[in-house]
């Protein structure tokens, strides 16, 4: 989103009357006496359409700058122009070799989107196949999504295998496990992480088509198209990236980082 105007709260902000300093002067709007004239004047449609960047350690800074990120949190779920954007400061991993590339946040919103998406143009029952391990996560949240849009899935897993347990694709695809029952017929969402060479996602796609799915769309939390071999576009895509190598929210490296709530980019060692 572009033309919004946009304000940064950074860890170098360390009272409530700096944050509201910092906010009067880049919002250009009156300077709030107390909690409740921030939420009166950000969530007035009078100041225009903005985007507060959230880089403070709110576990380090107490209670107060807990409730002063809630009031925002509360303004960005009011109005449609305002977004917050949650960096998560301090939340690094523990050895200090992940940085935030895009923080929960960020990835909830996106998220819902490509939910809104998906039950605009799918039929309302449709069959989810979700790629294990990376897209676990992805896929949790997604049909969460998907049911707050009105959406009604059958999910079902499937595991493949493309990459060998380092950085660099193997160049085959193979299936571990067995194929997801009930595919006939169906109208079918492939759910990946990333779309990285394309292998996976054209290799699976005509394999559940060869399984007799009659439409087999295609959903990319991530995708890095400098990097296609393989000619294939998802139909869907939550995020384009440059050619890094990425972990967290489900995607690992050698089997770490899965867990991490946010994605995150390895720094090179
Ligand atoms: P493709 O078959 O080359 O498109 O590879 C897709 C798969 O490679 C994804 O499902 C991931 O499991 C893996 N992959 C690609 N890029 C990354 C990355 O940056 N981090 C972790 N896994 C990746
Ligand atoms: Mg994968």
């Amino acid at each position: 989103m572009s033309g919004l105007t946009r304000c940064v709260i950074d860890a170098g902000l360390t009272s409530r009357e700096a944050i509201f300093a910092r906010l009067a002067e880049q919002l250009d709007c009156p300077l709030p006496a107390n909690l409740d004239a921030l939420y009166d004047i950000l969530s007035r449609e009078a100041v225009g359409p903005f985007e507060i960047v959230w880089r403070a350690d709110s576990t380090a800074l107490g209670e107060d700058f807990a409730r002063i990120l809630q009031t925002l949190r509360d303004v960005a779920l009011e109005r449609d122009d305002v977004r917050l954007l949650e960096e998560a400061a301090g939340r690094d991993d523990a050895d200090g070799q992940v940085k935030v590339l895009f923080s929960e946040r960020q990835v909830a919103e996106r998220v819902q989107e490509l939910a809104r998406d998906i039950a605009a143009r799918m039929p309302r029952e449709f069959t989810l196949v979700g790629l294990l391990k990376g897209a676990f996560v992805f896929t949790a949240d997604l049909v969460r999504a998907l049911d707050r849009e009105g959406a009604r899935p059958r999910v079902e897993f499937l595991q493949v295998s493309s990459y060998g347990t380092g950085q660099e694709s193997s160049g085959k695809v193979k299936v571990i496990g067995g194929m997801p029952g009930s595919i006939e017929g169906q109208e079918v969402l492939l759910v990946d992480d990333i779309q990285d060479t394309g292998r996976t996602l054209a290799f699976t796609r005509q394999m559940l088509l060869d399984h007799g799915a009659s439409r087999v769309w295609t959903c990319a939390l991530l995708d890095k198209p400098s990097r296609r071999v393989v000619e294939i576009e998802p139909d869907l895509t939550g995020f384009v990236i440059e050619d890094v190598f990425v972990v967290g929210y489900g995607i690992d490296y050698a089997e770490r980082y899965r867990h991490l709530p946010f994605i995150g980019k390895v720094e090179a060692d």
